[in-house]
């Protein structure tokens, strides 16, 4: 049979956009394929953990083997993850929306001469800094990713300190590497320990490379 290091670990995955509803019919969100989040949360399966994946709506298939729950907004997403704890891992790779609509009860009309809506955004939660700074809540090994346009390595350093994560995926979504909704990644892990590049992989490649690092991670920190 295939090894089975997680066996006994609880983890919770985040995937996919959130949406956030301007009226009873409208919404903001984001390209967010969902392709790299539910790719981690079917690796950890595999390696024998117990996977809560909270994904946003996306159009990829359920992965096998993990307990689907599907969220829309940003709070909802928060609130799901609050509900599976307590984890031994959290995966943050949902693409949250920064920012919620103060939402309108009824469709908004559109007035003949009359001037477009405003929209007035609030902020929505931080999820992965949230749950980072859970205290007893807090799962044992927390990643982050990080999208990244420019200076790609030195951003998400700055930002693995901001959340209070312990690891961030760093990768760069300018248009031109075709990774936002495409299949492959290029990912750099930073840790307390430092940088580490990873070769360009796919994002199921990436998944199982990941999977193994926590497996390690978390026997080396509590040997079962
Ligand atoms: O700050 P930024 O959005 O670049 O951070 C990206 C990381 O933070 C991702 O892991 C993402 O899932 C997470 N995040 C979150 N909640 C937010 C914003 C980002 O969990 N509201």
């Amino acid at each position: 049979a295939a090894p089975r290091p997680l066996a006994g670990r609880r983890a919770v995955v985040t995937s996919g956009p959130t949406v956030e509803a301007i009226d009873p019919v409208r919404f903001i969100a984001n390209r967010s394929s969902g392709k790299q989040g539910h790719a981690v949360a079917a690796a950890l399966a595999a390696l024998g953990a117990e996977v809560t994946l909270v994904s946003g709506p996306v159009t990829i298939p359920d992965p096998a083997g993990v307990r689907m729950v599907r969220v829309e907004s940003a709070r909802d997403m928060l609130a799901a993850c609050q509900a599976a704890l307590p984890a031994d891992i959290l995966v943050c790779a949902a693409a949250v929306a920064d920012w919620r609509v103060e939402a309108a009860d009824q469709k908004l009309k559109k007035q003949p001469g009359g001037a477009p809506p405003a929209l007035v955004l609030s902020e929505n939660p931080d999820i992965l800094a949230t749950l980072s700074q859970a205290g007893a809540r807090r799962p044992r090994l927390v990643v982050g990713f990080a999208a990244e346009t420019e200076t790609v390595v030195e951003h998400a350093v700055a930002k693995r300190r901001r959340k209070g994560c312990d690891w961030i995926l760093a990768n760069d979504v300018s248009p031109a590497t075709g990774t936002f909704g495409g299949d492959d990644n290029t990912l750099h892990l930073i840790t307390d320990h430092g940088v580490e590049d990873w070769p360009r992989l796919t994002k199921q490649a990436a998944a199982e490379r990941l999977a193994a690092r926590i497996a390690e991670a978390l026997a080396a920190a509590s040997p079962k």
